[in-house]
């Protein structure tokens, strides 16, 4: 077993403080997703099936240190997060356990779930690309087309460390292979405006500022510039235009928050009651609208504020299990080409 570095090990500590305790009505769950919409959502579910929710909330690796350290003794039952990729290291450090069910293999897409049934998706969180309106005439239509040479310092990402840019790397092994995956970021690496800083907001914030004509994004940190005020972003919205990429070929690429049963579960019949309540058309709605992203289960409305972006196809060829399955391989390229 891996042991937790000082600064998890100290994020166990502080966690260990608001333990949970274990009781048959009771259903536990590690969350790394947040927002103050959830206590309604938590509550829905106690009210229907008289199964109290108590939650832990704090950054995937951290829960994922915490489950580690807990074993065989750990209270959680659910586990949640943003991605794929944080979903597949507790999958790789063997933390969850499968389960089937006919509501989840009715409601969620074969391609939302994991192949042995470790985690499916709770919603979508599309990478897309941004412009400036008044200087970009064509922008970019694919992931493939940042590479090329007519964006040459003008293209705005994050760093390789966070997981978004790990996801979608390990997409673009998936579809075209590593070499040329290797090629691709490499292109990118040379058409960056400026070496990779802050979060997907500063890259929407570089187009406003003049740095960047063109920027790579998670969908929901631009509507967040329209939902509420945010520094450097709402004043000069309107001067950001979008593209959904990929729309002739495989589609956007989308990540998403999963959910699963872990392996230590106390009390898996009420965890599998959680899971098959989340893909409800009242938890879908609810989960996706907190945070303006798309419920994994079709047909399900997303809260007004996804207008702004219209319709888009999503990448729906390729596996979403293969974020996780090729990762090591995406920041094995992000080492080599230099994107730090
Ligand atoms: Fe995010």
């Amino acid at each position: 077993m891996r042991f937790p570095s000082p600064l998890k090990l100290a994020a166990v500590f502080a966690l260990s403080a608001l333990a949970l305790p274990v009781q048959a009505e009771d259903v536990n769950v590690y969350s790394s997703r947040h927002y103050d919409s959830d206590d309604a959502l938590y509550a829905r579910f106690t009210e229907e099936t008289g199964i109290t929710v108590n939650r832990i909330e704090a950054k995937a690796d951290e829960l994922i240190a915490r489950l580690e350290a807990e074993g065989k003794n750990s209270p959680a039952d659910v586990f949640i997060t943003v991605d794929v990729g944080r979903m597949a290291r507790a999958e790789n450090a063997g933390l969850l356990q499968p389960f089937t069910s006919d509501v989840i293999e009715a409601r969620i897409p074969a391609h939302f779930q994991h192949p042995d049934n470790l985690w499916f998706g709770v919603s979508q969180r599309a990478r897309i690309i941004f412009y400036a309106k008044d200087r970009v005439v064509t922008p970019p239509a694919t992931y493939e087309d940042l590479a090329a040479p007519e964006w040459k310092g003008k293209v705005c990402i994050r760093s390789s460390s966070n997981i978004y840019n790990q996801s979608l790397l390990a997409s673009i092994i998936e579809t075209h292979g590593e070499e040329s995956a290797k090629v691709w970021a490499a292109g990118v690496v040379g058409n960056m405006a400026r070496a990779p800083q802050g979060g997907d907001t500063d890259q929407l914030r570089g187009i406003i500022s003049g740095e960047c004509d063109v920027a790579v994004a998670n969908h929901y940190y631009f509507l967040r510039g329209f939902a509420k005020d945010v520094d450097g972003l709402t004043a000069g919205i309107d001067g950001i235009g979008w593209v959904w990429p990929n729309q002739d070929g495989r589609g956007a690429h989308v990540n998403l928050a999963t959910a699963s049963m872990t392996a230590s579960s106390p009390n898996p019949e009420a965890a599998a009651k959680l899971l098959e309540f989340l893909v409800s058309d009242f938890a879908q709605a609810h989960f996706a609208a907190a945070n303006n992203e798309y419920p994994a289960v079709a047909g399900v409305s997303t809260n007004g504020n996804t207008d702004h972006l219209g319709e888009f196809s999503a990448d729906e060829t390729t596996d979403t299990a293969a974020f996780s399955r090729n990762s090591a391989k995406a920041q094995a390229i992000f080492n080599e080409v230099g994107w730090n």
